[in-house]
């Protein structure tokens, strides 16, 4: 049992839907970019559990970085002004890179993301994210690969927080109300 269970309301995702899923967005992958090395790119912190179960369900030879990103607070959200904490180390010029995310909520980050990483000139830019939350948008920014839409939940576990803590969950629940406000 699960000591963080009492915060949820309930099991959004369990850990073998999760699993079953990632299996099957890793082998669309491995078909799609067979004879090639994508670079996947983990937007930390959120992503970092998702980019390390997808990678292990790719087949072939793929190269693997990080950018940390966080916005300035909710006015800064709305602004969708988003600052680079920790910036990717690869050349991605030529490259063939997927952006790994954990969740769009808004869209703003992705926005951001997709605009960053597309001046650096990659030969093509995809994006894999794993939780889409459709009633929250501000923006809509096109992605590639996605694991579940959600409704408009606060959700944490398999990578995502509240106040920096769940991350660990395996699996995704709905937190309880009382403890987020
Ligand atoms: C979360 C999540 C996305 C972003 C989505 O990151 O990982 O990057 O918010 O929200 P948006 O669509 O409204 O922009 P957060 O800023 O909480 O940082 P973290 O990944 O370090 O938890």
């Amino acid at each position: 049992m699960n000591e963080m269970n009492c915060d949820l309301a309930a099991v959004l995702l369990d850990e073998y839907r999760i699993q079953t899923r990632v299996r099957e967005i890793g082998s669309q992958i491995t078909s799609e970019y067979r004879d090639t090395v994508p670079v996947l790119i983990g937007i930390m912190k959120g992503g970092f559990i998702f980019l390390a179960d997808l990678c292990r369900s790719i087949t072939i030879p793929l190269e693997i970085d990080f950018l940390a990103i966080s916005s300035y607070g909710a006015e800064a959200s709305s602004s969708g002004v988003v600052k680079i904490r920790k910036d990717i180390d690869v050349d991605i010029t030529g490259r063939h890179v997927i952006v790994v995310e954990d969740i769009v909520d808004s869209g703003l980050s992705l926005q951001y993301i997709k605009d960053y990483l597309g001046k650096h000139s990659p030969a093509s830019l995809k994006v894999c994210v794993l939780l889409d939350k459709p009633a929250a948008h501000k923006l809509e920014v096109g992605f590639d690969f996605v694991g579940f839409e959600i409704g408009n939940e606060f959700v944490v576990g398999y990578g995502l927080d509240f106040n920096s803590q769940y991350r660990n969950l395996p699996y995704i629940g709905i937190l309880k109300e009382e403890i987020y406000t």
